[in-house]
């Protein structure tokens, strides 16, 4: 985190206009590790220049790929191959990012090299056992510290890895991510089963690379044979940024709004699913498929949402979303039940817990469950003082609640809005959100 950041929100108002929000975070990364060890000069367009994808960019150039950009959201990468990535001299330092780490020891258990990945605070208390569990039972030779976190230690065991099956017990792309990565190194197949349907970008951009992943039902399989050919990559707005949006636009009376360009992949829309089901006007257009990825406009009208009980086969398809999503809830008429939602615990910050507290500081009635939280909505949001403890997701979720409060909303520590954003201040000005940084 560069500086202390805070930020202002001015009551009320409403958001209308045109935007492109900025790159899918996930396409991002995943753009930069397989078009560096592809074959050939890959291009990419729309990425996101923002500190996690750029946490990702810098590992790899560490480890000698060539990388131009990113200007004006274009990069080339100069593909090294499979076995073409060189030993980085330092630690690699993956700030904030939960993505870059959990995926990068699945890619670097099989190299001919050892490294070790290091983060920011918030990175260094997220729980690795999740992939180096698994990993070790392929062969992986990981180092975490006493309670599972990183720094970890990886010696690099190239030509000793095995495939195996694995039965996910928590639905994570990260972690499926991660073992199909490091399939791409082990002896035989490696297949991962996953309890609920999770995001599948790094399955359909390896199929875009030409390396085949098989899918059957809720398995992937994969083995070490492929090779990845370089290729076009033209990444869309990030579902996950549009969702404040979104929601935004529905709290706020006379918003109108409408959003290009977003990636609507199945695995990511259940944000769109749960504020539907809330009452949410949204209307999906110009439907079309950009490099093997569904995309539309999404155009968002005020409505009066109402409370609901969430579907829990729609959790991880929106887990991203859920601050946001609260504070959909407290603007909503009537109570609004989440459950099965643990894995917010364990996100950049509890996002539950922190959730809570800044709702109750605006005077929400938001009870934290062990899983999730019981909200009771139509009050109003009230001003006040609220801490994001540093964590994006939370410093734009009270953003937008500023949109419905009665009195202004100071969030303190929101320096890391900048992991998964790009120009905060021209995008709110852009949509008339009255917000300023001090
Ligand atoms: C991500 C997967 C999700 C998500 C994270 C990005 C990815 O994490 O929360 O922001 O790019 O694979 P889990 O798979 O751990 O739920």
């Amino acid at each position: 985190m560069s500086q202390e950041i805070t930020f202002q929100v001015q009551p009320g108002g409403s958001l209308r206009g045109e935007i492109r929000v900025p790159g899918d975070k996930s396409m991002s990364h995943r753009s930069i590790m397989l078009g560096s060890i592809a074959e050939g000069v890959t291009h990419v367009r729309g990425f996101l220049n923002a500190e996690d994808a750029m946490s990702t960019l810098e590992a790899f150039r560490a480890m000698g790929v060539i990388i131009e950009g990113p200007v004006n959201g274009e990069v080339t990468i100069h593909g090294v191959g499979k076995h073409g990535l060189k030993a980085p001299e330092k630690p690699l330092n993956l700030g904030n990012s939960g993505t870059s780490m959990r995926l990068l020891s699945g890619l670097l258990a099989g190299q001919a090299f050892d490294c070790t990945l290091t983060g920011d605070k918030s990175l260094e208390s997220r729980p690795m056992r999740r992939v180096t569990g698994p990993l070790a039972e392929m062969g992986a030779v990981i180092e975490t510290q006493d309670n599972g976190t990183a720094p970890l230690h990886i010696k690099g065991q190239a030509g000793k890895l095995k495939g195996m099956h694995y039965d996910m017990p928590i639905a994570s792309a990260q972690v499926k991510s991660c073992l199909l990565l490091a399939g791409m190194y082990a002896e035989g197949e490696t297949s991962v089963t996953e309890p609920a349907p999770t995001r599948d970008h790094t399955e359909r951009m390896l199929n875009g690379f030409g390396y085949p992943v098989v899918r059957e039902g809720s398995t992937a399989r994969i083995d070490s044979k492929g090779k990845l050919t370089a290729t076009e990559i033209d990444v869309p707005s990030d579902i996950s940024s549009t969702a404040f949006f979104l929601v935004g636009a529905s709290i706020a009376p006379d918003s109108d709004v409408t959003l290009k360009h977003v990636g609507i992949n199945p695995t990511r829309t259940g944000v769109i699913d749960i504020l539907r089901l809330m009452g949410a006007n949204i209307e999906v257009l110009n439907e079309r498929e950009v490099g093997g990825e569904p995309v539309a406009d999404l155009r968002v009208r005020s409505a009066q949402l109402k409370g609901i009980n969430i579907p829990e086969e729609l959790v991880p398809l929106a887990i991203d979303e859920f601050p946001v999503l609260f504070v959909a809830a407290a603007c909503a008429e009537g109570q609004t039940v989440l459950t099965g939602a643990k894995e917010l615990r364990v996100k950049e910050s509890d996002r539950i817990q922190v959730m809570a507290d800044g709702l109750q500081i605006l005077g929400v009635d938001a009870q934290p469950t062990e899983d999730g939280m019981i909200i009771q909505g139509g009050g109003n949001i009230g001003g006040g003082e609220v801490d994001s403890h540093g964590d994006h997701r939370i410093a734009m979720s009270f953003s937008i609640a500023g949109l419905r409060a009665n009195a202004p909303i100071t969030i303190k520590d929101c320096a890391n809005v900048n992991t998964s954003f790009k120009d905060v201040p021209a995008l709110t000005t852009q949509l008339r959100l009255k917000l300023s940084m001090l």
